[in-house]
């Protein structure tokens, strides 16, 4: 564990020299440009660093974090990534990547009040309101942290999908195609929420199907 900025600086010399070891011209061709093929969008968490869980090398994934990997619709941080990952970079998937144990989304769900954060963790409140229904047959509080975080995966999928950004390049025919993963602190694993959605079908299936369920457990 890294303890001081010297270490950093210290590990960067290291980590440069051990590469051009491996690979004298690694980093010359990497100074040419990029061409990643996969937009991230993931929590914070300095858990979940996104090209060490996916085994990826500098140069493959182009990166979006926030707290609890959120889409919020007039986020123009956010905004300006994917439209320059999307018609720039011309990514093909662009992933969603929440994790299990997000301190954020427990946050949310606790009604904690920590300042300033409390007004992003809002975003999170929606998706919570929108399947209380379903939220409130969860008793264990572990598992119920453990849907938010899934259902706000899948809310943050369907947010991407209705951005003018997605919409433009899905009536061309265009990728990219929007992925809901998950990703477990204690395994190290992802596992798969929502795969390859190319269309507003694809979307309104993965969407609708959640939704429904909360409907009709509304009118139990
Ligand atoms: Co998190």
């Amino acid at each position: 564990m890294k303890e001081s900025i010297k270490q950093l600086l210290a590990g960067n010399q290291h980590w440069s020299e051990v590469k051009v070891k491996q690979d004298p011209e690694f980093f010359r061709r990497s100074a040419l440009g990029q061409s990643p093929k996969f937009l991230w969008i993931g929590c914070s968490d300095s858990r979940v660093s996104p090209n060490d869980i996916t085994e990826t090398d500098v140069g493959e994934l182009f990166i979006h974090r926030n707290i609890a990997n959120l889409v919020v619709k007039d986020d123009l941080n956010l905004l300006s990534v994917l439209q320059y990952a999307v018609e720039v970079l011309k990514v093909e998937d662009v992933i969603v990547c929440g994790h299990y144990g997000c301190g954020g989304v427990n946050a949310a769900l606790k009604n904690q009040k920590l300042g300033l954060i409390d007004r992003w963790l809002e975003n999170i409140k929606e998706a919570y309101d929108y399947y209380q229904w379903e939220m409130a047959d969860i008793t264990d509080l572990e598992e119920r942290s453990k849907r938010l975080v899934e259902l706000n995966v899948l809310e943050q999928v369907n947010n991407l999908g209705k951005t003018e950004i997605i919409q433009n390049a899905w009536t061309k025919g265009n990728r990219p195609s929007l992925n809901g993963w998950v990703y477990e602190l204690e395994t190290g694993q992802i596992r798969i929420l929502h795969e390859e959605i190319t269309n507003n079908t694809d979307l309104a299936i993965a969407c609708k199907y959640e939704r429904k369920k909360a409907y009709e457990m509304a009118r139990q």
